[in-house]
């Protein structure tokens, strides 16, 4: 149609046919060219099905679709691409063909029931800043899930998304890789999580906030923090934590940026293991609404607010209660087995007549054998007997 009009509205030349036919062949081929253009546009604009496509918000949505896979044929020009909601199971680089999502900046995956996160799945994806897989149930993340060279990734949310809590190892593994360099944004929070691998946060050099609130950790024995020169807030809230240790302290005090810090409902145990962290957090003004931090245990500390807390009250079980409970129960030990020893004696003593008939047969029986000893003895001696015994024996 466009070609027709373009046609129709040509003007006549006043050069005549002959010349017009001269001009007219590369009009021609540059309409055929235009066409083609568009209608190739058109198709590698095409929208999948189940999909509403905007390209001038340069967006994909595919929400609430019940898809099981990762839609093909999506346009070159998505970046931001929403599959929330869905029951894409897996996803494999297969999902992500390398050469056509260039510009895909932002995925998000959350709500999916997703489990299998092969190597190499978003390494195809070279412009990947936001990665979003949130409210999954992660049974296999490939450490190689972005491949093994650099990504611009700055943002991976993996809030409520292991199956487990023992996929905290293969996350560990996952953000050693060269892909985090750039992460300045992680979520690991709602996940459970017992504790964290030794080093699972020194190679993101990057990272400005770490939120974990609303794990299970008991401890941040172990931890490493002071690679992250560019942290700024972390979040601890909702975990078991039940108090900072000296070494914890040191590496917070040495974070350059760092200007928040949530430790709110914990369960801290104020006995006097609590002290460095209580003239740390006095002192601090690291820690958002640090008096609200209260105490859970010991019996008599509870909601008592850290801050207020006087260090002459914090007491620790003595280590002498362990001792004389030692003391006691050799004590203990000792009078039964002295008990044990006065009914041996008295047992003897009662059957003290059995006893002394017993050793009369003893001592006869003795008598007995030691004379009959003595009597083969004097036979052997008696150079006679001797004598006659060996000739006999010629
Ligand atoms: C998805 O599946 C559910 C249950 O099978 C159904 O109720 C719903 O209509 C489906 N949604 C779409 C968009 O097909
Ligand atoms: C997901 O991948 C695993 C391993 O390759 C396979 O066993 C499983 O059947 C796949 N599930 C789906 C829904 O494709
Ligand atoms: C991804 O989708 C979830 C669920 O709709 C939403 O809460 C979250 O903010 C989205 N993430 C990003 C990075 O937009
Ligand atoms: C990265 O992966 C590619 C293909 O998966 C492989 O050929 C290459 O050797 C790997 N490089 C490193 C440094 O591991
Ligand atoms: C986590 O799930 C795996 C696989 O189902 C299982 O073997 C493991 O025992 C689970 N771990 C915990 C702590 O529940
Ligand atoms: C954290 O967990 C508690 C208890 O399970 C819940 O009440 C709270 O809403 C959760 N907080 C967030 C931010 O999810
Ligand atoms: C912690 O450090 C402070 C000063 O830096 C020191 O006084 C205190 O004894 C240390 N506590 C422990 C348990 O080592
Ligand atoms: C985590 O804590 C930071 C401040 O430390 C706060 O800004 C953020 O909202 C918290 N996150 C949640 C989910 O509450
Ligand atoms: C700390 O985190 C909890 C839960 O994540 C949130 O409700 C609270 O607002 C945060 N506090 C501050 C001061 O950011
Ligand atoms: C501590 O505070 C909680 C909630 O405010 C309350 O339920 C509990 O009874 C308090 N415990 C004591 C010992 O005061």
């Amino acid at each position: 149609m466009l070609g027709c009009s373009l046609w129709g509205s040509a003007p006549p030349t006043p050069t005549g046919e002959k010349r017009g036919a001269g001009w007219l062949e590369p009009l021609l081929l540059l309409l055929v060219v235009v066409l083609s253009g568009w209608v190739l546009a058109q198709q590698t604009a095409d929208c999948p099905g189940t999909c509403d496509c905007s390209e001038a918000a340069r967006t994909v949505k595919c929400i609430n679709r019940n898809l099981t896979e990762v839609p093909v044929g999506l346009p070159r020009y998505v970046r931001n691409l929403f599959l929330m909601g869905n029951h894409i199971q897996n996803v494999s680089s297969a999902s992500f063909p390398p050469e056509t999502l260039l510009e895909l900046s932002s995925l998000n995956l959350s709500g999916n029931r997703l489990q299998w996160v092969e190597a190499g799945t978003f390494a195809g994806l070279p412009s990947l800043k936001q990665l979003d897989l949130s409210d999954n149930a992660l049974l296999e993340l490939s450490p190689m899930a972005l491949g093994n060279t650099s990504s611009p990734l700055e943002e991976l949310n993996l809030r409520n998304s292991l199956y487990n809590n023992s996929y905290v190892t293969a996350v560990a593994q996952l953000l050693q890789q060269e892909a985090f360099l750039n992460l300045k944004r992680l979520d690991l929070s709602e996940n459970t999580l017992l504790y964290l691998p030794q080093g699972m946060f020194a190679a993101l050099h990057s990272l400005q906030h770490l939120d974990l609130h609303n794990n299970s950790l008991v401890s941040l024995h172990g931890v490493t923090l002071e690679n992250l020169r560019q942290l700024q807030s972390v979040n601890l809230s909702g975990n078991a934590l039940k108090r900072l240790r000296n070494s914890t302290l040191l590496q917070l005090r040495g974070l350059p940026q760092l200007t928040s810090l949530n430790l709110t409902h914990n369960a801290w145990v104020c006995d006097c293991g609590i002290e460095d962290m209580v003239s740390w957090l006095k002192e601090s003004d690291l820690v958002e609404a640090k008096s609200s931090l209260k105490c859970s245990y010991p019996k008599g500390m509870e909601n008592r607010s850290l801050v207020a807390i006087d260090f002459s009250e914090l007491s620790c079980p003595e280590p002498t209660d362990n001792q004389t409970q030692l003391q006691t129960s050799y004590v203990f030990l000792g009078i039964v087995l002295a008990l044990i020893g006065a009914i041996f004696l008295l047992v003897l003593y009662l059957n003290r007549k059995g006893i002394k008939k017993w050793m009369y047969n003893i001592r006869d029986a003795c008598r007995d054998h030691m004379e009959g000893y003595h009597y083969r003895y004097e036979i052997n001696a008696d150079p006679r007997l001797t004598n006659l015994s060996s000739n006999s024996d010629v």
